[in-house]
């Protein structure tokens, strides 16, 4: 059984006062989800005193990017894998489709900071998706899957077991419009199946996949009901301590 996984992706929001309020009052909401691995990604500034202030709790803390330089050196601006941990986070998110079309990410980048992650031993959170025009183009299978193939180049079966995939068609991204429950399991499935294609089935199996885009709290048990949809990767609604907790307890 594939343990559900619900995650807020806070992005550039939140000052340190506001990540920590949010935090905190995100805490006793969802003490009781077994059912899910509880995750929030607030920015880099406030890793440290989230994490410190979670301690105990069941909410694991993940940051939004890491650089694909696993030594410490002369890289101005960056942040490594292993720093991450080392203020006590369990994931990465990587690969997100605003760091691909806004910041230069590519497949390779995205393959290098899932690497510099999975060698210090935290989980990482691989994004892709297709946009909108190339799901128009009939072309949306054909992206999703060098982007899921690019980013795992390489990988052992051993890092399959700290990849979470997540799915997140662009074009539902922050724009109100998510993929119905069919289209977020249609290409769920195909992920799945590329994924038995080239690691085995075994592999695919185990893997989570969570879809991403304009998840709320109204339409989060929809996209649960699908056998292969395991969770969610939440930016808009994720900021709110009540509405995330609502789409953390949506059983
Ligand atoms: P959204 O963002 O829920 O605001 O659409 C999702 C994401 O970017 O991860």
């Amino acid at each position: 059984m594939r343990k559900s996984v619900i995650a807020g992706n806070w992005k550039m929001y939140k000052l340190l006062g506001e990540a920590i309020e949010t935090a905190v009052s995100l805490k006793p909401l969802v003490a009781n989800a077994t059912h899910c691995e509880v995750i929030i990604a607030p920015v880099f500034t406030a890793l440290k005193t989230v994490c410190d202030r979670l301690e105990g709790s069941i909410i694991k803390v993940a940051a939004q990017d890491c650089s694909i330089e696993q030594k410490h050196g002369a890289h101005t601006g960056e942040i490594a894998a292993d720093m991450i941990k080392d203020v006590g986070c369990s994931h990465i998110i990587v690969g997100h489709s605003e760091r691909r079309q806004f910041y230069g990410e590519t497949d390779e980048t995205v393959n290098l900071k899932t690497k510099a992650c999975l060698e210090v031993g935290l989980t990482a959170i691989v994004c892709i998706g297709e946009k909108l025009a190339e799901r128009e183009a009939g072309e949306a299978e054909d992206i999703v899957k060098t982007q899921l193939l690019g980013a795992l180049d390489s990988l052992t079966v051993t890092d399959m077991e700290r990849i979470i995939i997540a799915y997140e068609p662009v074009w539902a991204i922050g724009t109100g419009q998510t993929a119905t429950p069919e289209q977020a399991q249609e290409m769920h499935a195909f992920i799945r199946k590329t994924l038995a294609e080239t690691q085995g089935k075994e592999i695919a199996e185990a893997t989570r996949i969570v879809y991403g885009g304009s998840v709320k709290p109204d339409n989060i048990k929809g996209l649960m009901n699908n056998a292969d949809i395991d969770g969610a990767l939440v930016g808009g609604a994720s900021l709110e301590a009540e509405s995330f907790a609502k789409i953390v307890n949506y059983k």
